[in-house]
């Protein structure tokens, strides 16, 4: 334990951290807990925990038996790991890993959660609870920052504004199922749910993750939720599209340069890696990047350091790197167009994004969404069976991104009509 921590058992108060996605459950238990002279943190997920406690340390922290992030079980043994000396009280006061040992802080923990518990009759299994959506955002430009979470987890209960989300219905207290997909992925077809089950598992640790799969099968989708997921989420996450941007100012764009180092450099600039210290790099098209630049991404990668261009200083640089690519890496690599140890550096956890074609299924949910998420802004829409049909059969080149499109299409050529039908479906020209 701290100093700081031992400072304010001394002085007589102590912190908890409540980690539960349901806020009457916090805000009852926090009461409870401040009665007994606790001061409280709050945090929704998993993820949020660990970087809430790296940032100031806590007595003991209470955990709900659901996180939408993470199963409990990894969670623990990831807590433990870093985390030996703080008391784990599960909030149905089960044992969370058999080493739990009676104090008399874990003992008041426990009186709070009881007293808790009378003021609401039963609050643990009673389903169906509110979700509040943890750090999910709907995706901004091509940068976006954390900006719009608290740069630590919350000191006070003041976190009712945040949104509940209306997507895949799982109730807090439910034991949810490993296969479980994250709100932001419409779909339960296996490997959409592979998808979400590869972001949980890989999305608290620093190992670079790459993303392959076709245009507009959710790539952007995959690497957001990877950075909101992690402890990284309070920093940014700076993207950059390695084929958006002419091969001879890549370099720069990536590392920064000084004054003069080229024509145009008329200040010192940070480049995009020096931009998301802390936070997440997203480096999207990576099979475009020139082979002279992926030498020294390699450099950076293997060292940790990288040099602005036109100076030779070394700057120290903390970034989790998320590569995506259209183009699967390993083909490139034997067409020579990618180094091959530049490939297994970022290749270290794979990640693909399911084409739309033989979803079925997902094709019909993705239709719900896309027609909820416009029935939002003018009034609603039904689409017609033969609509409906004609959308199941097609063979999705473009993937959701398309759908998003023809059905985005098809209201407007509805005009004022409550109903989409077939004759309003048109399929982009290359379709
Ligand atoms: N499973 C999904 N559920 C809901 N929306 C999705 C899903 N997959 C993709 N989308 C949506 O489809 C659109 C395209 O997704 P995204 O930009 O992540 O694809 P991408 O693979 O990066 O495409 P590209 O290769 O063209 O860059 C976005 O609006 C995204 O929100
Ligand atoms: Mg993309």
């Amino acid at each position: 334990m701290g100093t700081a921590a031992q400072s304010r058992i001394s002085s007589g108060t102590r912190t908890a951290v409540l980690v539960s996605a349901d806020v009457a459950f916090r805000e009852r238990l926090r009461r409870a807990l401040a009665e007994l002279r606790w001061q409280v943190r709050e945090t929704t997920g998993g993820a949020e925990t660990l970087a809430c406690l790296e940032a100031s340390p806590a007595e003991a922290v209470v955990l709900d038996s659901w996180l939408p992030d993470l199963e409990i079980q990894e969670f623990v043994t990831e807590f433990r790991r870093v985390h030996p000396d703080v008391d784990l009280v599960m909030a149905d006061a089960s044992e969370a890993d058999g080493s739990e040992v009676r104090g008399p802080r874990r003992n008041e923990v426990l009186l709070a959660l009881r007293r808790a518990q009378a003021t609401d009759g039963a609050i643990w299994n009673t389903a169906p609870r509110t979700i509040e959506a943890g750090g999910f955002r709907e995706r901004g430009g091509s940068q976006e920052t954390a900006a719009a979470r608290p740069a630590e987890c919350a000191t006070t209960a003041g976190r009712a504004a945040e949104e509940t989300f209306a997507g895949p219905a799982v109730a807090a207290g439910d034991a949810a199922p490993w296969g479980t997909g994250l709100p932001e992925f419409v779909g339960s077809h296996p490997a959409m749910l592979e998808v979400s089950r590869r972001i949980r598992l890989v999305a608290p640790r620093a190992t670079p993750v790459l993303i392959e799969g076709p245009t507009g099968s959710g790539k952007e989708l995959v690497a957001r939720a990877l950075h909101r997921l992690s402890p990284r989420a309070t920093r940014r996450m700076v993207a950059l599209n390695c084929a958006a941007i002419p091969e001879g100012l890549l370099e720069a764009e990536l590392f920064g340069h000084t004054r003069g180092a080229f024509t145009g450099a008329v200040d010192n600039r940070a480049g995009r890696i020096e931009a998301a210290h802390g936070g997440t790099l997203f480096l999207d098209e990576i099979g475009e990047m020139p082979l002279g630049l992926q030498a020294k991404l390699l450099r950076f990668l293997e060292t940790g350091e990288l040099q602005r261009v036109g100076n030779n200083d070394s700057i120290r640089v903390d970034v989790r790197i998320v590569a995506a690519t259209h183009r699967p890496l390993a083909k490139l690599v034997k067409e020579g167009t990618f180094r091959a140890d530049l490939y297994y550096r970022l290749a270290v956890f794979l990640i693909r994004t399911p084409a739309l074609a033989g979803r079925e299924e997902d094709v019909g949910t993705l239709i719900g969404h896309f027609l909820a998420k416009m029935g939002k802004s003018s009034p609603a829409k039904q689409i017609s069976e033969a609509a409906q049909a004609r959308l199941v059969q097609h063979g999705w080149p473009g993937n959701v991104r398309e759908l998003e499109h023809v059905l985005e299409r098809a209201w407007i050529l509805a005009e004022d009509r409550p109903r989409i039908d077939a004759g309003e479906i048109e399929f982009d020209e290359e379709s």
